[in-house]
């Protein structure tokens, strides 16, 4: 697949089909994408991947700490966004949530889209990925290029992913049932199989600000 295609026609995933993604494939898949950049090479990042039974355990444990709304510990504090990006926060909400027929008062049907992306939206696999943690924040950088690396080259095998920040906020959690030590804290959390065409939550797509908006040019 060509570049300029993979970047377009990425998007997040929010539904999937529940065909497990085979351990070759995703083998293949992560390591192609260790060729992402890192400052000087240094490749800050541990993966660990979840599927079967593990990801089943994993996913309904987190799902029923969310639906508790049980107070979020992740490792990485969550952003408090200022304007305008607190707007845009929003309006994506909003436009998902209409999507999604979902309206503002119906609380109910909130909280059950809030769970599903604790449950990985029901993706076979997770892919989470840890830094140490007295490590510089320029390692934030490289598992960023490191997850994008991820969810393009995926595109390569039929598969589809989302970055789930929702997937680290109880990094115990995954801690725990992936034997991963302390030492490790957990940055990003990724969903990822074959996504679900017929789900109309997959056919939701976001803009971007226009390039004039955000860029000034000199010298040129
Ligand atoms: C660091 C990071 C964390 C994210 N966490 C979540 C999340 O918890 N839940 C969710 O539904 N989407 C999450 N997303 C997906 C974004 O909402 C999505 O990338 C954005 O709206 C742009 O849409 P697109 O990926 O379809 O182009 C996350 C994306 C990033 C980069």
């Amino acid at each position: 697949m060509d570049v300029i295609e993979a970047i377009n026609s990425r998007y997040s995933v929010r539904a999937f089909k529940s065909d497990p993604v085979p351990r070759k494939v995703l083998e293949e898949l992560l390591g192609f994408s260790l060729r992402a950049p890192s400052w000087a090479n240094t490749q800050t990042w541990a993966l660990a991947v979840a599927g079967g039974d593990v990801m089943k355990d994993l996913k309904e444990t987190m799902a029923s700490r969310a639906f508790a709304q049980d107070e979020r510990g992740p490792d990485i504090p969550r952003p408090e966004w200022l304007s305008p990006y607190r707007e845009r926060r929003k309006e994506n909400g909003l436009r998902l949530y209409e999507l999604l027929g979902i309206r503002r008062d119906d609380v109910e049907k909130q909280l059950n889209w809030f769970v599903q992306m604790y449950r990985f939206f029901d993706a076979p696999n997770a892919i989470f990925i840890f830094t140490e943690r007295d490590v510089s924040v320029w390692a934030m950088m490289n598992v960023g290029l490191l997850a994008q690396t991820i969810s393009l080259a995926a595109l390569n095998y039929g598969l589809g992913s989302i970055m789930l920040a929702a997937g680290a906020s109880y990094p115990d959690i995954v801690r725990r049932k992936l034997n991963i030590p302390h030492a490790k804290q957990l940055i990003i959390s990724m969903a990822i199989g074959y996504p679900d065409p017929d789900a109309p939550v997959n056919k939701f797509r976001t803009e971007r600000v226009p390039l004039g908006e955000i860029c000034s040019w000199h010298g040129l």
